[in-house]
């Protein structure tokens, strides 16, 4: 019978080595027994941008990149698309089974009961300048807020911990609208219990003069449902910022800051707002055999297309791609549509594309639904970060939970200078 591990002769000694394999991955540590001299450090595995090193054991997502699939905790990601709620999924994510109707609705009532902030939240959001991006504001005032909440180290104790969960998932909204808010000179909008999360977010963002605002139920349900398919994308470079952060013991409020600056990135959470000032660049479709020549010479890239994991379509850009038309029949077509379709059929026919398996991503698409339902550019990114601030959170539960993990602490290779004496100015 094969035998479930890992053979290694090191050619330098010719000593033999084996290592047991475990969920297709042997233990980097393993590794270290193999060595020329007995004082020797041992052998460590060089992986630049984590390419193919697992830094944790997760029952939260799952991704097969070949295959397009995505599941929460088993769920397809398409079921919970169609038929549950963004806060329905946030529980999911957070705690590993779908809510019962009580449970459901108990979550609901404490997250909408956590959505306002302390009035100096306010106080320190007027200080940005006028033009201040809304992500910098959100990152800088999630980070402020472990100072309203100090009690939040304690996140060994599970009612503390549960408490600022719910407040961060009820916060978030509050704060990226009050950016948005902020960032255009307008006056602030309390949040209204009487809405749902998203119905909230929409009122917080648009409502001007009268004293209620109605969300329209479509595009609700559009927000609610991009909500989903953005709240959890396994070890990404936020989530691996989150657990990183949150593995120095620094409260959630800290770490979860230093994962929105990392969603902040173009190549990231960035990309959506990217793609559309990309669309806009290429203003018309006869200009977009140039993009791609241009893109194939290297100098530039097409953004909101290409994946670290995905190698064929991801299944989040489908499911946006139908919500898309839903959204477009009430708000008319967003007219760099035209452009993105096309683009889209010349890339996927071309030879470059298709040896790299660069398909369409989550961020291809959702700018333009975002754009048609009224949102600036710079608030796409903020968009992103309101729903995955539910995987971050049950993606630092987990790691905070997990006793194989430690402060995350990486090695190096060092090919710097030996030691050598300091030379004094004059010799220099
Ligand atoms: N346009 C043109 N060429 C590309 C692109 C692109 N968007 N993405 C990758 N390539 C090429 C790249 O030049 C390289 O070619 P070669 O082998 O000839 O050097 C090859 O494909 C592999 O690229 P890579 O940079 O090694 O791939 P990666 O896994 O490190 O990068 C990525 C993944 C998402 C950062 C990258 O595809 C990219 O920059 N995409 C554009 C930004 C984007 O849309 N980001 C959103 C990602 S999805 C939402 C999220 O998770 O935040």
């Amino acid at each position: 019978m094969a035998k479930n591990s890992l053979t290694i002769t090191d050619n330098r000694t010719g000593n033999t080595y084996e290592l047991p394999i475990e969920n297709s991955t042997i233990r980097a540590l393993d590794l270290r027994q193999i060595k020329v001299e007995p004082n020797e450090f041992g052998m460590m595995t060089y992986d630049p941008a984590y390419q193919n090193t697992a830094s944790c054991k997760s029952k939260i997502t799952y991704i097969d990149g070949a295959n397009g699939i995505l599941n929460y905790r088993g769920y397809p990601i398409e079921q919970l698309a169609e038929k549950s709620s963004f806060l329905e999924v946030a529980y999911l994510l957070l705690f590993g089974e779908l809510p019962t109707k009580e449970e459901g609705e108990q979550w609901r009532h404490e997250i909408t009961h956590h959505t306002f902030v302390h009035q100096n939240v306010l106080k320190l959001m007027e200080g940005f300048r006028y033009d201040a991006h809304p992500m910098s504001q959100l990152i800088s005032t999630v980070g402020a807020l472990s100072s309203f909440y100090p009690d939040a180290k304690d996140f060994q104790d599970p009612d503390n911990r549960r408490l600022n969960i719910v407040r961060l998932i009820a916060k978030i909204p509050t704060i990226a609208a009050f950016s948005y808010r902020n960032a255009m000179g307008l006056p602030i909008v309390y949040p209204d219990n009487e809405l749902s999360y998203t119905g909230n977010f929409l009122a917080m963002i648009k409502r001007m003069a009268s004293p209620k605002y109605e969300p329209n139920p479509i595009l609700e349900r559009a927000l609610d449902v991009l909500f989903i398919l953005h709240a959890d994308h396994e070890q990404n470079c936020s989530t691996s910022t989150m657990r990183a952060v949150g593995s120095s013991n620094v409260d959630p409020y800290s770490a979860l800051s230093a994962a929105s600056s990392a969603l902040y990135g173009p190549l990231h959470g960035g990309a959506n707002e990217a793609v559309l000032r990309m669309l806009r660049e290429i203003g018309s479709v006869d200009r977009i055999p140039e993009v791609i020549k241009k893109v194939k010479a290297g100098e530039m890239r097409l953004m909101g297309f290409g994946h670290r994991v995905y190698k064929s379509y991801d299944p989040r850009a489908r499911a946006i791609k139908t919500l898309a038309d839903q959204v477009f029949e009430l708000t008319g077509k967003n007219p760099l549509l035209d452009i993105a379709l096309e683009l889209e059929r010349i890339a996927l026919e071309d030879e470059y594309f298709a040896a790299r398996k660069l398909y369409p991503n989550v961020d291809f698409y959702s700018g333009l639904i975002y754009e048609a339902m009224g949102f600036p550019t710079s608030l796409f990114t903020v968009l992103f970060a309101i729903p995955r601030t539910a995987g971050w959170l049950a993606q630092w539960s987990e790691m905070v939970d997990d006793k194989e993990q430690k402060i995350a602490r990486p090695r190096q290779v060092y090919l710097g200078e030996a030691a050598r004496d300091y030379k004094a100015v004059e010799d220099r």
